[in-house]
């Protein structure tokens, strides 16, 4: 899978080229569905505010919000329909019954993801090819279809009993995910793949910074907060989460925006305090292995 979200259209054009020239075995593309989020400049502007001394701490200017920042859905979509991947796959909401409609005459196989029954459905009525469950224990953003709701908490295993209960498609299972035995007990409970994000970051072939490895397996403690990007996401509690989750605005991409030059002076500066951490509930079993390993070691 080759994570499209944040990069530009050329930087993903350049990573299939380079993705096709090292296999002939099928890849997806991964892609973040844009929302036209509210333009609450006023609740932007007391998050800059309440956020002015950490940038004078570091030094660096507060940059100015992108309303229109999508992410470049539209050329993303145009690449992916003139050159096509075997499979895409659609985090923070779904694609248009047009776009389901393009890619799907291209060949490409198409996955949404789910945090809830409710997205589960919305992504099989519109005739997706499989659905992502992604649970609450799951590091990193939670995928709900509107930046604006309140994540579920419906525990992985509940969620996919839910969704099995009313569809034959493949169901793949996120979040939380470090022992064989949970890889065992969520296939036996319906789930046609389990996927793993936490477990990868400290193998060698992750490009994840050292600092950010290091700290999976020496921080405890997990929170789910919408302080460094507006959308909620799982990370190691630091900081910058104990200070700013109970205030940060449900406004995606732009806080993250925000707070990005201060995300990278606090990278560095090899601070963990003032970082984003993604992680999940089983962080303290990601281990520094290959990650061929890694998957081998949960699939046995
Ligand atoms: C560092 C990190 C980056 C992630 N990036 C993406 C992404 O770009 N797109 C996506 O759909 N999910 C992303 N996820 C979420 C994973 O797809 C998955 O839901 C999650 O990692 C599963 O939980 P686990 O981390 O506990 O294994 C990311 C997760 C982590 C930890």
């Amino acid at each position: 899978m080759l994570a499209a979200g944040y990069q530009t259209p050329d930087q993903l054009a350049a990573d299939i080229a380079a993705t096709r020239a090292l296999t002939d075995r099928p890849f997806g593309v991964n892609l973040f569905v844009p929302e036209d989020s509210e333009r609450d400049e006023a609740a932007l502007a007391r998050y800059a505010a309440q956020l002015g001394p950490d940038f004078a701490r570091f030094g660096v200017a507060l940059p100015g919000p992108h309303w229109k920042d999508t992410d470049f859905w539209r050329e993303k979509i145009a690449l992916l329909s003139s050159d096509p991947v075997p499979v895409v796959t659609f985090a923070f909401g779904l694609p248009s019954r047009g776009e389901v409609d393009l890619l799907r005459a291209v060949g490409s196989t198409l996955v949404g993801t789910a945090t809830t029954p409710e997205e589960a459905h919305a992504a099989i009525s519109l005739g997706l090819d499989a659905v992502v469950l992604q649970g609450p224990e799951a590091g990193g953003h939670r995928a709900t279809h509107r930046v604006e709701d309140e994540p579920s908490g419906l525990p992985l295993a509940e969620l996919l009993t839910a969704v099995r209960a009313t569809t034959d498609l493949p169901l793949i299972a996120a979040g939380g995910i470090s022992t064989p035995e949970r890889v065992r007990e969520l296939l036996d409970a319906g789930a046609s793949l389990v996927q793993i994000g936490t477990a990868l970051v400290r193998t060698p072939e992750s490009g994840a910074p050292q600092l950010y490895k290091d700290c999976l397996a020496t921080r405890s403690g997990t929170v789910l907060t919408r302080a460094f990007t507006g959308r909620y996401a799982r990370t190691l509690r630091n900081r910058f989460t104990d200070a700013h989750s109970a205030t940060a605005p449900a406004l995606y991409p732009q806080v993250g925006q925000l707070t990005g030059p201060l995300r990278r002076a606090a990278a560095a500066a090899g601070d963990p305090e003032n970082l984003h951490l993604w992680a999940g509930i089983g962080h303290a079993s990601a281990r520094p292995e290959p990650a061929g390993v890694v998957v081998r070691d949960l699939a046995g």
